[in-house]
């Protein structure tokens, strides 16, 4: 397990995503005050999932509109079909961690 802290939780507004400069990219999400962490980039292309359209715990992809659930990775619908990484994620002292 590694733990890095990712952003503030006042970097992220509900309904908001940040990019979280690790290799692979991820991205962490504020789903109505709760923050979850997936991988940012797309399976079905190199889109970022952070400039997607966030619905609940649902994200869909800015560039062909494939839908993944933010809290197992599932890719819900078309042209996706491959699963995103998803993270575990605590906060502590107003920030985020990731388990990368
Ligand atoms: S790049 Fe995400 S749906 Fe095509």
């Amino acid at each position: 397990m590694a733990w890095v802290r990712a952003c503030s939780v006042t970097d992220i507004e509900p309904g908001e995503a940040v990019v979280v400069d690790v290799d692979p990219p991820l991205a962490v999400f504020n789903v109505d005050g709760e923050f979850l962490a997936a991988a940012d980039t797309c399976t079905h292309g190199a889109s970022s999932l952070a400039d997607g359209y966030i619905d609940g715990a649902e994200v869909e992809c800015a560039w062909h509109f494939a839908k993944f659930c933010l809290r197992t990775g599932k890719a819900l619908t078309l042209p996706a079909t491959e699963a995103i990484a998803t993270y575990a994620v605590r906060v502590e002292d107003d920030a985020v961690f990731v388990d990368v």
